[in-house]
């Protein structure tokens, strides 16, 4: 396909977002853009900064795993957030995140895409995006936040490290230029930004795009396993379980599998 860089100029070209994207920082290596945009975030970069890469050496994936994509064909990027939340409720980043990349791969590429619990964006089933939401407090207020996100773009089967995982490119049988589409996640990441800081958590539309609940699960939790319904999720994004016993476990986070029936 033709050369697909990503450029500031380009990205910023008709961008038109209130927050997102103020200042984007395009780097062509780093360990780990959310690292990169943790010390930038300490440093007193603003709200709405977006960090970008288009290679990492040490991607960071959620509970300590990494994250692998070769440079150039995937979105890996970091988003500094200064959100009005309690620390309680930074898990509605990750779930307005998960809606955003929803909706822009509907709006840029017509694919439909499933959100599983907690973090992470299907397409026909297998992971396509994942998001990395971390955070620092100051009392009961969140100072800043990282949302970090990778999404598999123009990767084709060889590329992807994980068996059940999937790109934009193999979905739709060709190679996508990676430049629109980074902008319509933008455009639709800042209106729901916009949305939660006026005090409207995505919840309710989170819970309704998981394909999780509903289903007999397994949730590992650290060391233990737990079985039984995905009945709901809270406000805090934690997957409510409904186990055998009948007693409700409340799950905060962890890796959900399709439970044998
Ligand atoms: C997961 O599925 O466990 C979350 C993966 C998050 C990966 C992205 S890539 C850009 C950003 N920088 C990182 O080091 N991680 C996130």
């Amino acid at each position: 396909m033709h050369h697909d860089a990503l450029s500031e100029a380009q990205i910023l070209d008709g961008l038109g977002t209130l927050c997102l994207g103020q200042r984007i920082l395009l780097y062509e290596r780093v360990d780990s853009t959310n690292s990169v945009a943790r010390s930038l975030a300490a440093a007193g970069e603003p709200d709405g900064t977006v960090v970008i890469a288009e290679e990492q050496t040490a991607g960071r994936g959620r509970l300590g795993r990494t994250w692998l994509a070769p440079g150039g064909t995937a979105l890996l990027l970091s988003v500094i957030f200064r959100p009005c939340l309690m620390p309680e409720r930074i898990q509605a980043l990750t779930m307005m995140t998960a809606l955003a990349l929803r909706d822009a791969l509907l709006l840029s590429t017509a694919l439909r895409a499933e959100v599983k619990w907690p973090n992470d964006v299907l397409l026909s089933g297998r992971k396509a995006a994942g998001i990395l939401t971390e955070a620092r407090t100051m009392g009961t207020s969140v100072e800043f936040a990282v949302v970090g996100i990778g999404l598999n773009v123009n990767q084709q089967e060889g590329a992807l490290p994980i068996p059940d995982a999937t790109s934009v490119a193999l979905e739709l049988g060709h190679p996508v230029p990676r430049v629109p589409l980074l902008q319509t996640i933008l455009r639709c990441l800042d209106r729901r930004y916009q949305r939660l800081q006026g005090g409207q958590p995505p919840t309710a539309e989170w819970a309704a795009a998981l394909v999780t609940l509903g289903q007999r699960v397994q949730v590992v939790c650290g060391e233990r396993t737990y079985l039984g319904l995905a009945e709901s999720v809270d406000d805090s994004g934690a997957l409510l379980l409904r186990l055998d016993d009948g007693q409700l476990f409340r799950a905060p986070a962890g890796d959900v599998h399709t439970a044998p029936a």
